[in-house]
């Protein structure tokens, strides 16, 4: 892994636009590296604390993790027989059966309730590594037979399932965090003070326009009106955070929603871990966010203004941290589950839009049209924000 992640500017990383637009070569590409970083947090956990976890609900075992990430890849690809018809394939045809036998009883994100994971009958370690060798060899094996320049239906679940490796990639590492070991990472980069960014009004195309790969909650793209506004060029910093924290902003209710107050009574942990000044502030709640917002003047993007102001380039930058956004994670006007139905479709309405990237996400993730969603007290995730006026 590199020593510092990424900066990011208007569409994304090389990586996640090669993978979204690119040809077979560049989804082999990615599919090999996400691997590599999975088997890297494998080791990881491994060498330092162990495959043992006890139940949270914030976690996942790791050998379930990595026997799902396995699986999905199967289901999707090497099993999947309409995988060739990408976003229209139906996602109940019948399959044959799993390379680990009982597979689908295990490892089926959809099918097995969040607590029983911490009691199936999952392969070992050795087992769980020989189910992911033998699924991305299938996998690519696949990928190479296809023909000379196949299109964007062919590579579809391919590429859907390199994105949903390098996500539970970046699970492991902040499931790692929330355990108190280290796991390699790449530091997160150094933000100098740069102002802000001014937006003009203007009617703004938000959503998946870009022939290639498109998560089905990015869909349809649709026009959106944009007010006049300024936006951080840059995620807010510790050096921006820490003021409210030591001016006493936790324990003045005046810079704190409903939510938010419920919230604070809930942490049983002192407020928000702190990093390098330089750094984007990170581990925060939606609630935190917005405190620092009223507290500052300020207050948090929509995803539209995000989206737009990324897009335009001219300073503003990404990378870090996700950017908590004021907008709520809904469906945009017309949405259409793809086959991985819930993806997105069972978390609308509860869950809060998050923009951008963190140092712990993969590059091949990296992409300005991207939703991350969380549920707003998370603070386990590498969560941060910037603000808009
Ligand atoms: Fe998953």
């Amino acid at each position: 892994m590199a020593a510092t992640s990424g900066v990011y500017s208007a569409l994304g990383s090389r990586e996640a636009r090669a993978l979204r637009q690119g040809g077979a070569a560049d989804v082999r590409e990615a599919l090999r590296a996400v691997r590599a970083r999975t088997l890297e947090l494998a080791d990881a956990w491994e060498g330092t604390h162990g495959l043992r976890v006890g139940y949270d609900p914030g976690l996942n075992p790791p050998l379930w993790e990595w026997g799902h990430v396995a699986w999905f890849q199967e289901w999707w690809v090497a099993r999947n027989p309409q995988r060739s018809r990408g976003a229209q394939a139906d996602p109940d045809a019948a399959r044959p059966p799993p390379l680990l036998p009982g597979a689908d009883a295990l490892y089926d994100s959809s099918r097995v309730a969040h607590r029983a994971r911490w009691d199936l009958p999952l392969a070992d370690a050795a087992g769980t590594r020989a189910y992911l060798q033998r699924t991305l060899e299938a996998t690519l094996d696949l990928l190479d037979a296809l023909p000379p320049g196949a299109g964007d239906d062919a590579l579809y679940f391919f590429r859907l399932a390199a994105l949903h490796e390098a996500m539970h990639a970046e699970a492991a590492a902040y499931m790692a965090r929330a355990l108190g070991f280290a796991v390699p990472m790449a530091a997160a980069p150094a933000w100098r003070e740069a102002g802000e960014v001014h937006l003009p009004a203007q009617s703004f195309r938000l959503g998946a326009s870009e022939p290639g790969f498109a998560f089905d909650n990015e869909l349809p793209h649709h026009v959106v009106p944009i007010a006049a506004c300024r936006i951080d060029a840059q995620p807010v910093t510790w050096a921006r955070f820490l003021p409210f924290v030591e001016q006493g902003g936790y324990t003045q209710a005046r810079w704190w929603s409903e939510e938010g107050l419920a919230w604070l009574r809930t942490l049983r942990e002192p407020p928000a871990p702190r990093g390098a000044p330089d750094q984007a502030a990170a581990h925060l709640s939606l609630h935190e966010a917005e405190a620092w917002c009223r507290w500052a003047g300020r207050r948090l993007p929509t995803e539209a203004e995000w989206e737009c102001a990324a897009l335009a380039g001219a300073g503003f930058e990404w990378g870090g941290a996700w950017e908590w956004t004021a907008s709520a994670f809904l469906p945009f006007e017309g949405f259409v589950a793809h086959p991985y139905r819930d993806y997105s479709a069972p978390w609308f309405g509860t869950r809060r839009v998050l923009r951008g990237a963190a140092a712990a996400t993969s590059p091949w993730l990296a992409h300005a049209r991207y939703r991350n969603f969380f549920e707003p007290h998370r603070r386990d995730a590498f969560s941060g924000f910037r603000s808009a006026a």
